[in-house]
C-alpha cells in the first residue's frame, strides 16, 4: 500500500517537473523571438541596436504614424486612461525631464520616456521587450494610470464621439485596446532628445563640446562603456545582473540617477567599471555625460 503512494508520488512530481520545463523552454523561446523581432525592426530603420564599438548618430525622428502620434499625445494627458489613480502619464513621466519625474513609484524609479522607442527592453529589470507591453502595463497597473482593463479604458474613448472619429481616421477602426495602446507607442516615436550638445558635435558643430567633454568622450569609448550603453540610444538594449543598462542618451536632461539614490553623476561613476580614474578624468567623464 505504502509502496503503491510512494510510486504515484513520485509519477505525480515526475509529470509535474516535464510540464514545467515545457512551459520554461517555451517562455524562453517566445521572449527570445520577441527581442528578435524587435532588433529586426531597429535594423529596418538603420539603426543598429546591439554590437557597436563606435558612437551611432541620433536620428531627429523615427518614421511614425503622425495622426496615431497626435492621439498618442492627448491620452498622455487623458484622465480616461487613469481613471482610479487620476495620473495621467503625464503627472509621471515629466517631458522636459527626459521623461521622469526622478521620483519613485510603488518601489521603482520612473523610467524616462525621452528615447525609450529606441529600446528594446523595458521596465527597470528589463523584463519587456516590446514598449507596448509597457504602455498596457502602465494603463492597466493600479501603481501606475491604473484606468481599469485596455478594454475598459478604450470603451470610454470609444463612448467619445470626437475621439473615435480621429482614431478612424488614423486607423480605419474605432478605439480599441491594441490601437490606443499603439497610439500611445506612435507618440513615443516623436520623443527623440536630437538637439543636445553631443548630438551637435555629431552633426559637425564646431565648439558643441568643450575640451573637457571631448575628454570624457574619449574615456566613454578607451573604459569600454559603448560595451554595455550601446546603439543609438548609448543603452536601453541589454539587461546586465538583473538590470536594464540605462539609455544614456537623454542623460544631462534628467536629474535623478540609478534607482533615484544618486542625484550626482560622479557618484553614479563609482558604480560603473570604469576602473581608476583621476580627479581630473572623473570631471571630463561627468561633464560628458552632462552633454548627452
Ligand atoms: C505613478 C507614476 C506613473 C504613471 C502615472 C505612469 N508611469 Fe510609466 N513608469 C513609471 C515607473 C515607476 C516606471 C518604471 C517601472 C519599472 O521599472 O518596473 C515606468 C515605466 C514606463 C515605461 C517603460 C520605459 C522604459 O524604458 O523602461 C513606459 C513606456 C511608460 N512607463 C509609459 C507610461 C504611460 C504611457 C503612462 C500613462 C498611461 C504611464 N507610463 C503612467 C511611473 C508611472
Ligand atoms: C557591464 C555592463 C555595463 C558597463 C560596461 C557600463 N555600464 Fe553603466 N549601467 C549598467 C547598468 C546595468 C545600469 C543600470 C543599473 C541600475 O539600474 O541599477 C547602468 C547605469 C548607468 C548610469 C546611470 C543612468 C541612469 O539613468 O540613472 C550611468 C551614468 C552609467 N551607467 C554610466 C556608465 C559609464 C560612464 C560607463 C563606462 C565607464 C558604464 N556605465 C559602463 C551597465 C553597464
Amino acid at each position: 500500500m505504502k509502496g503503491r503512494m510512494l510510486r504515484y508520488a513520485l509519477t505525480a512530481l515526475v509529470a509535474a517537473l516535464a510540464v514545467w520545463g515545457v512551459v520554461a523552454v517555451h517562455n524562453w523561446n517566445a521572449r527570445r523571438a520577441k527581442v528578435a523581432e524587435r532588433r529586426a525592426e531597429l535594423v529596418r530603420l538603420g539603426l543598429p541596436g546591439d554590437g557597436t564599438s563606435d558612437f551611432v548618430p541620433l536620428p531627429a525622428i523615427l518614421p511614425h504614424n503622425a495622426a496615431a502620434a497626435r492621439i498618442g499625445a492627448d491620452l498622455f494627458t487623458d484622465k480616461r486612461l487613469a481613471r482610479a489613480s487620476r495620473r495621467t502619464c503625464a503627472s509621471c513621466h515629466w517631458l522636459n525631464m527626459g521623461g521622469t519625474d526622478g521620483k519613485m513609484h510603488a518601489g521603482r524609479l520612473t523610467r524616462p520616456l525621452v528615447n525609450a522607442a529606441l529600446a528594446t527592453r523595458f521596465l527597470g529589470d528589463g523584463s519587456l521587450t516590446n514598449i507596448v507591453d509597457a504602455v498596457a502595463l502602465m494603463i492597466e497597473n493600479g501603481d501606475f494610470a491604473g484606468g481599469g482593463t485596455l478594454g475598459e479604458v478604450a470603451a470610454r474613448l470609444a463612448a467619445d464621439e470626437a475621439m473615435a472619429a480621429r482614431f478612424k481616421l488614423a486607423y480605419s477602426e474605432p478605439p480599441c485596446a491594441s490601437n490606443m495602446v499603439d497610439a500611445i507607442a506612435q507618440f513615443s516615436r516623436t520623443l527623440l532628445s536630437a538637439g543636445r550638445p553631443f548630438d551637435r558635435h555629431q552633426g559637425g558643430e564646431p565648439g558643441a563640446l568643450g575640451a573637457q567633454e571631448l575628454v570624457g568622450m574619449e574615456l566613454f569609448k578607451s573604459r569600454r562603456c559603448l560595451k554595455c550603453h550601446d546603439g543609438p540610444g548609448l543603452g536601453g538594449t541589454k539587461v546586465h545582473e538583473g538590470r536594464k543598462v540605462s539609455a544614456l542618451r537623454g542623460l544631462g536632461m534628467r536629474k535623478v540617477y540609478l534607482s533615484g539614490k544618486y542625484s550626482d553623476l560622479g557618484a553614479v561613476l563609482m558604480n560603473m567599471p570604469a576602473g581608476e580614474l583621476e580627479e581630473a578624468e572623473r570631471a571630463a567623464f561627468v561633464a560628458f555625460l552632462r552633454s548627452l
